[in-house]
């Protein structure tokens, strides 16, 4: 396709945490470009899962860069603490912020990547504001709180709509997504003008990750 780098972010939710050493180095051989950390609250979403003590000893357990998505009410009180753990970039949902462009601020001063992050049912205009001030925008292909989900295909005008504005302000803001990516979907998303891909059935469910992480590059790189 286009001259866009793909990059794919196999997410750790639906990795063996009993030997997560082990699952980490299979993605970095096999490989990933970022790793995708899920941090769940039981709050936002149904579900409780990382804290910044796990994402600590997963940045000493790779040298892959730290995608930390917080599905978490007042993300704010903890994006210091999840930079201080080792996260690269810090994604916040759009609904959880009612001062959105303060703690994208926040994040960048902290010394993370910005990115902000889009329920199905949010539209891409609430983020219209800020797209000169994040480094990225997460587009939920699922409703957030669990793996293994499938891929909603309405999203996809979602993502050609933040495309054609990033290239018409010609921003350097990365485009993900999130949410049953796999062999079938992943090129849907990428034509649509996706550039960074999460993955957590597709990769950790694989036996090859390496594999399983190249058909998803290639596919992506081929829509
Ligand atoms: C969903 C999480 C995703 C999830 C993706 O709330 O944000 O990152 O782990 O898992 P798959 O790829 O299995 O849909
Ligand atoms: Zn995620």
């Amino acid at each position: 396709m286009s001259q866009r780098d793909v990059r794919i972010a196999p997410s750790i939710l639906a990795a063996d945490f009993r030997k997560l050493g082990e699952e980490l180095s299979s993605i970095e051989e096999g490989g990933a470009d970022w790793v995708h950390v899920d941090v769940m609250d039981g709050r936002f979403v149904p579900n409780i899962t990382i804290g910044p003590f796990i994402a600590e000893a997963v940045r000493d357990a790779t040298s892959l860069p730290l995608d930390v998505h917080l599905m978490i009410v007042e993300p704010e009180r903890y994006v210091d603490d999840f930079v201080r753990a080792g996260a690269h970039t810090v994604g916040i949902h759009v609904e959880t912020c009612p001062h959105l462009h303060r703690s994208v601020a926040q994040i960048r001063e902290a010394g993370a990547r910005a990115c902000v992050v889009l329920n199905p049912s949010t539209p891409a205009s609430s983020v219209e504001h800020v797209l000169d001030d994040v480094d990225q925008v997460l587009v939920m292909t699922v409703n957030p709180g669990f793996g293994g989900q499938k891929f909603i295909e309405g999203m996809l005008p979602k993502i050609e709509t933040l495309r054609r504005w990033i290239d018409e302000r010609d921003l350097d803001v990365a485009l993900e997504v999130d949410g049953g990516i796999g062999p079938e979907t992943i090129g849907r998303a990428a034509a649509a003008g996706a550039d960074v891909f999460v993955a957590g059935t597709a990769i950790f469910g694989a036996p090859d990750r390496k594999e399983a992480i190249s058909a998803l590059r290639k596919a992506a790189e081929d829509a």
